[in-house]
């Protein structure tokens, strides 16, 4: 496919593969040849198998589990690239790992976010396409354009086709992610609700306070990350307390780490839904109460106007 920064190519790190595939045909662009693969100890070697010289090359990686190894694929192959002479190399990062270290809780602790923006930067992107980031600051991290794209589209998509939308109610599970969570509940015209949650003393369990009326309703949790699953499973148990109907969850990034499949199976959650930003393990797939919505054509559509100096932002509008 012909760019206007000459032609694109795609390629691929290990850390996704079916949604690499799934961009690739979106774009009707074929994955260029490459070999990502291990030394006997471990190390990383890449070679990429095709020319890219003159080349509008995005690279498709998630900085997801095994995170360190992960980044490291995608510095080696931008690497790669920058001294195969592409013209452009712009890192897509359906999922930045990472990102929940952007600032400094406490004395002497590492902004781990900038950290990994630098490499990425340093390694040779000149530019970064991402998908809805834990916090929006951290596009400011990289001194390289960075689009910032919402699953929030995709995910209105399946809200619409499958709820009773006068019945339902956005609910943020923490304070933190209640700017998400409103421009959710605008675009399906749909009330807010709020889980406030606090540990009143050192040591004891955190008490969580609902914000909203929430009797009767269908409640709709949204996040962008679901790690160990224990927000989310409280969250339900919370809001069920308050008399809710049912609860949903909508979350872009399925970290779902340890034995985070299991405890949202055993849990009141009628359902969870999030995207292939992460590639879904084999648990995933076969969980009865995680469903996965696809973002391939979202990227592929953002990869397609970053290639042809298109607005990216019109995607939202
Ligand atoms: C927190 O700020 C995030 O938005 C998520 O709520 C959090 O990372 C979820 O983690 P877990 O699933 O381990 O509770």
């Amino acid at each position: 496919m012909p760019g206007k920064n000459g032609a694109i190519k795609l390629v691929a790190g290990n850390s996704n593969p079916r949604l690499a595939e799934a961009i690739a045909a979106y774009l009707k662009t074929p994955l260029t040849r490459a070999v990502v693969r291990r030394f006997a100890d471990m190390e990383i070697f890449v070679e990429i198998q095709e020319n890219v010289r003159g080349a509008d090359v995005f690279v498709v990686q998630s900085t997801s589990f095994p995170a360190n190894d992960h980044l490291m694929e995608l510095l080696i192959i931008t690497d790669a690239l920058k001294r195969a002479s592409a013209r452009r190399i712009t890192a897509v990062l359906p999922y930045f790992g990472y990102a929940r270290q952007d600032r400094k809780p406490g004395p002497r602790t590492p902004i781990s976010a900038k950290l990994v923006a630098n490499l990425i930067t340093r390694a040779g992107a000149d530019r970064v396409l991402t998908l809805d980031l834990h916090a929006g600051q951290i596009q400011g991290f990289f001194d390289i354009p960075t689009d910032n794209l919402y699953a929030s589209p995709v995910m209105v998509r399946d809200i619409k086709d499958r709820f009773d939308l006068a019945n339902v109610m956005v609910v943020s599970p923490d304070v933190g992610g209640v700017v998400r969570a409103r421009g959710l509940a605008k675009r399906i015209n749909a009330p807010l609700a709020i889980i406030d949650k606090r540990r009143e003393r050192p040591g004891e369990s955190e008490v969580m306070n609902v914000i909203g009326d929430v009797d009767g309703r269908t409640c709709i949790l949204l996040d962008d990350i679901v790690d160990s699953g224990g927000t989310l499973v409280n969250a339900a148990d919370a809001l069920l307390a308050q008399g809710a109907k049912e609860v949903y969850a909508y979350i872009t990034h399925g970290v779902l780490s340890g034995g985070a499949v299991a405890r949202v199976t055993a849990s009141h959650l009628k359902e969870l839904v999030i995207t292939d930003s992460i590639q879904p393990t084999e648990a995933v797939r076969v969980a009865d109460n995680i469903r996965v919505l696809s973002i391939a054509s979202l990227l592929g559509e953002a990869i397609a106007r970053t290639a042809a100096e298109e607005s990216v932002s019109s995607l939202f509008d």
